[in-house]
């Protein structure tokens, strides 16, 4: 089967497989605080690293939403780790809430304070990474339209690791119960782990 994005054959293929392509994704739990000092958490599923020195993460905003506008109004943004034991109020943190209303309210999830900057982390969440907006883009279409979406990109300013997951020197991200998303409603568990050597000049270390 080939087929170009906007002439799929819904027949064979009813539900949009792109995101289940590229899959599994993790999830950015991303909190910001208003230019007003509310605090916002919502999951992005657009969201990766993209450098490990400096550490820079990204996220990308299907359409204008809080956390995008925050970030870009005040500069800084928070991503903890979803886990499946917090996957439920992970996904409730998802809700259209008004401008304003705080996820952590509405999830019964605890704010723990950031080190170096305003928004808070997840305190549940096994890891944190504190982030300064870099750039903010807004990406050009082939057809030359200014797409819907905004991505925000942030370099790591501080990490929080709750060291009950460090084991051997180590993240454990198993134990974390790391979870990331595919495509249609759903999720993929972090439950192996294997690695391999790099061939001899194939980027040492590198991502
Ligand atoms: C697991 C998960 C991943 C999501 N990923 C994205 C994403 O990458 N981009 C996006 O615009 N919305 C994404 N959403 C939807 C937003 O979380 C949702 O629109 C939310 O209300 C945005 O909140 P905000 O306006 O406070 O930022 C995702 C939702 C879930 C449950």
């Amino acid at each position: 089967m080939f087929y170009q994005p906007d002439a799929r054959d819904r027949t064979a293929l009813p539900h949009d497989p792109f995101k289940a392509i590229v899959a599994p994704r993790p999830i950015g739990w991303i909190s910001t605080v208003s230019a007003a000092g509310k605090v916002n958490l919502a999951p992005y599923s657009f969201f990766n690293a993209v450098s490990a020195n400096p550490p820079m993460v990204l996220f990308s905003s299907e359409g204008a939403k809080h956390s995008a506008g925050n970030a870009e109004a005040t500069g800084e943004f928070v991503c903890s780790l979803a886990t499946y034991a917090l996957k439920d109020q992970m996904n409730a943190s998802s809700a259209p809430l008004p401008e304003g209303e705080s996820e952590f309210a509405f999830t019964g999830l605890t704010p723990a304070a950031s080190r170096f900057v305003k928004p808070p982390r997840v305190a549940d969440s096994p890891a944190a990474l504190e982030c300064k907006v870099i750039q903010v883009v807004r990406p050009v279409r082939l057809d030359g339209a200014t797409a819907d979406n905004v991505i925000v990109i942030g370099q790591v300013v501080g990490i929080h690791i709750d060291d009950a997951y460090i084991v051997d020197g180590r993240f454990d991200l198993i134990k974390a119960g790391t979870i990331t998303r595919a495509g249609y409603m759903d999720y993929v568990r972090a439950d192996a782990i294997f690695a391999m050597a790099r061939p001899a000049g194939g980027g040492g270390t590198q991502a």
